[in-house]
């Protein structure tokens, strides 16, 4: 795999961008939401680096037309998409299985109006991305959780808990994420078989969210859910996306990939119901990614993991009382911090109040999140440099 070179990978991943006054989630409108003046965003999944430059050009290109009128992916979409399945996890797509979404939760979304009913019960494993629990719930759904055990320092899937959940609640869904944040862990084929194998046993299906599909670390590998084993294809949604891998989170183009026929049909259905579509620069710039970003996206990995071996170093010589968890994947650290014996209201509070760092407050991943508090390592070295420094100052 062609790597950008050292000296050319610190001048494109440790040039800080004023992202303020941008429209952005991460960095604009703290004063509304709570934060004091100053605080530094670790918080919502984006980073702070700009795009591949392939992407960036033909976002740039498509933007420069001036005429944004209705558009329909090609050819050259579908097939970078698919040859990037390929290539890098050795699965095999169709072209017909592909789905294009405005965005994972709108095809989680959809993909649950499709295939369940008003009332029905879909299963979680807490703590997960924080944003599952209200969107099922907005769309009516039960939700309940098995939820990961922290074994030796490590989450683990309980596997009589989540079979004994499964059935005592009737679920009918099983929405997993893979790799699964906040807590970093990549999935093996044994734990996806032994999933999968439940689900089937008790007729359940499977949304897999694998947005996080490209930042898996050393020897880990992702192996997409529905190619875990042969059986598991007919049961699956697999959702995916270029907006974590390449940072075009705001341009809001995804892709799932849907083996059987029947649920492929539902799903568009529900999305006929509201007929959308993939605007013209995110359909450039995802392609353009896919199809030249590789290079830039081992670069990038390279000084993530770079840039979390410096919090945890800083962290076990000054503040041990904050653990991160392992990195297997993403780019968000899972941090305990509860070797600081504080209560986690008066925690949460501390972080953004006394160090001035905005982090994901743990308990928004579920209960079992409470003590634990996600930071987002995307950003130049030295952001994250100071912010470690402002935690280290305020707690230690
Ligand atoms: C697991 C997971 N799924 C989905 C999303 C959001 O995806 P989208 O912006 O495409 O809806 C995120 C963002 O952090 C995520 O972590």
């Amino acid at each position: 795999m062609n790597r950008i070179d050292e000296k050319d990978r610190a001048g494109i991943f440790d040039k800080v961008i004023d992202r303020r006054d941008t429209n952005s989630l991460k960095h604009d409108g703290m004063a509304e939401r709570g934060m004091p003046a100053g605080v530094l965003p670790f918080w919502v999944a984006d980073m702070d680096f700009e795009a591949p430059p392939e992407a960036v050009l033909a976002a740039t290109r498509a933007a420069a037309h001036g005429v944004y009128g209705y558009s329909i992916a090609g050819k050259g979409y579908y097939d970078a998409a698919i040859n990037w399945q390929k290539t890098r996890f050795g699965w095999d797509v169709d072209r017909d299985w592909i789905i294009t979404t405005p965005g994972v939760v709108f095809m989680v979304a959809s993909a649950v109006r499709a295939l369940s009913e008003p009332g029905d019960t879909i299963m979680i494993q807490n703590p997960v991305y924080a944003v599952f629990a209200p969107v099922l719930r907005a769309n009516d759904r039960k939700v309940v959780s098995s939820d990961l055990k922290l074994v030796d320092g490590r989450y683990e899937i309980d596997f009589d808990d989540f079979e004994k959940v499964m059935t005592e609640s009737g679920t009918k869904i099983f929405l997993l994420c893979h790799p699964h944040n906040p807590i970093g862990r990549v999935w093996t084929r044994e734990e996806l078989k032994r999933m999968g194998e439940i689900c089937i046993e008790h007729g359940v299906l499977v949304i897999s969210d694998e947005i996080h599909e490209d930042f898996v670390y050393g020897d880990k590998r992702h192996v997409p859910f529905a190619a875990a084993d042969p059986l598991f294809p007919p049961i699956t949604v697999t959702c995916t996306a270029p907006s974590k891998t390449f940072n075009l989170a705001g341009l809001q183009a995804s892709n799932a990939f849907v083996a059987n026929p029947e649920l492929r049909r539902k799903i568009n259905r529900a999305l006929d119901a509201c007929d959308v579509g993939l605007n013209p620069i995110a359909i450039a710039a995802a392609e353009a990614a896919y199809r030249y970003g590789a290079p830039w996206l081992e670069s990038l990995k390279e000084y993530l993991l770079g840039n979390y071996a410096m919090l945890r170093g800083v962290l076990e010589r000054e503040l041990p009382a904050v653990r991160p968890m392992e990195l297997e994947a993403t780019y968000l650290a899972w941090l305990d911090c509860s070797g600081l014996g504080m209560t986690h209201v008066d925690m949460v509070g501390a972080f953004a109040h006394k160090a001035k760092v905005w982090l994901n407050d743990g308990a928004t991943f579920g209960a079992n999140g409470a003590g634990f508090m996600r930071m987002n390592l995307a950003c130049p070295r030295s952001t994250l440099n100071e912010g470690i420094l402002r935690i280290v100052e305020a707690f230690g």
